[in-house]
């Protein structure tokens, strides 16, 4: 069986193992990774098929993805993975071949990841998982298992291409599937952790998004919501691009945002980050070539976006879902879940 049919069946068994539920999605995805879905689906999966089953490999998750792996060709794998750029989430270290990703994710796992609970035996789902970066770390972390889900297809099959390199037995408990949130069957508020990083600027309706995470989240359970916000707390709607990226629909204001996280049902919210996007943290590496942050910033001052707004800060705010007591009222959440 050729590594990208393989990445489907397991998908599907695992999730349908996990979620049984979400059988009813199973239709959704295997057309999505048909080769006809997309012009590029047939080399990517060309790829993934080329793709060399490393011998010995022992995987580190908890300070980075590193692969420790005797490769025959690592030269022959960087060509193979270079067919899936740009990679832009990450690091990976896989052997001695180092994908060098836009974005050092592994820096914003450093400002998330202390201020998460106990992970041990939690389930989570990522919304707009990209390659699945960071499922890798929440199963370094302890948790018990990761449900990513993003509508890109390129970066579901970044994740077929790692998971394949890091083996199934592990692969079985981080899954990348090509839904978007409002595929997702919602129901039993099957999760532990809901996370959302980087997608809220880019809905329309953030009420609607907020609430469809609430709903897949378990009372108790904890929302990590990651986010552009403004430095003076007021909503910025740009009339037009937001730092060259055309669907930023509102960068909020902190306080605002945690009102409305309050008011839809949760308790102790609260925001536990805020940094600047500098460009150590995006740039363009070998493994994304394209232009990067450097050109969405003014030139001769680089505390503005190119369109004149005040430059790329992110929050990070969690909140707890409120547990519902018998009478339906909303009552004060248990510490863990
Ligand atoms: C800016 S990236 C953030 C990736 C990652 N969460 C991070 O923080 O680095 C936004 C991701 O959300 C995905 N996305 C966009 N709309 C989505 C939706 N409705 N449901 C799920 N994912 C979505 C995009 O494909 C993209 O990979």
């Amino acid at each position: 069986m050729t590594a990208s049919a393989r990445f489907l069946e397991q998908t599907l068994a695992s999730l349908t193992s996990a979620l049984p539920r979400w059988s009813s999605v199973q239709e959704l995805i295997e057309n999505r990774l048909q080769p006809s879905h997309h012009g590029d689906m047939p080399r990517w999966r060309k790829a993934l098929d080329a793709l060399p089953t490393p011998d010995a490999a022992r995987l580190e998750l908890e300070d980075a993805f590193r692969l420790e792996a005797q490769l025959n060709n690592p030269a022959a794998l960087r060509q193979t993975l270079m067919e899936l750029h740009p990679w832009r989430k990450g690091p990976f270290h896989i052997g001695d071949v180092h994908i060098d990703t836009e974005w050092r994710s592994d820096w914003k796992w450093q400002r998330l990841s202390k201020h998460l609970p106990e992970l041990a035996g939690k389930r989570v789902l990522d919304v707009g998982s990209g390659n699945g970066y960071y499922g890798w770390r929440l199963l370094g972390a302890g948790a018990a298992s990761v449900i990513g889900v993003d509508p890109t297809l390129l970066f579901v099959m970044q994740h077929a291409a790692i998971s394949h390199l890091a083996g199934e037995e592990l692969s079985a408990h981080n899954l990348v599937l090509p839904l978007s949130l409002e595929d997702a069957p919602v129901g039993d508020e099957e999760f532990g952790v809901v996370m959302s990083m980087g997608v809220l600027y880019h809905r329309r309706n953030q009420q609607d998004h907020l609430q469809s995470l609430l709903q897949h989240l378990q009372p108790g359970g904890l929302l990590v919501l990651e986010t552009l916000v403004t430095p003076d707390g007021v909503d910025l709607i740009p009339d037009g691009r937001y730092a060259r990226m055309r669907n930023v629909w509102c960068v909020n204001g902190v306080q605002g945002l945690i009102r409305t996280i309050g008011s839809l049902g949760c308790s102790d919210v609260r925001c536990v980050d805020t940094t600047v996007t500098t460009t150590d943290e995006q740039r363009s590496t070998d493994w994304m070539h394209f232009e990067s942050f450097e050109h969405c910033l003014d030139a001769s001052d680089p505390s503005r976006t190119i369109e004149g707004h005040p430059a790329p800060r992110r929050a990070i705010i969690l909140a707890r879902k409120q547990a519902r007591a018998k009478d339906g009222q909303l009552a004060e959440s248990p510490e863990t879940s």
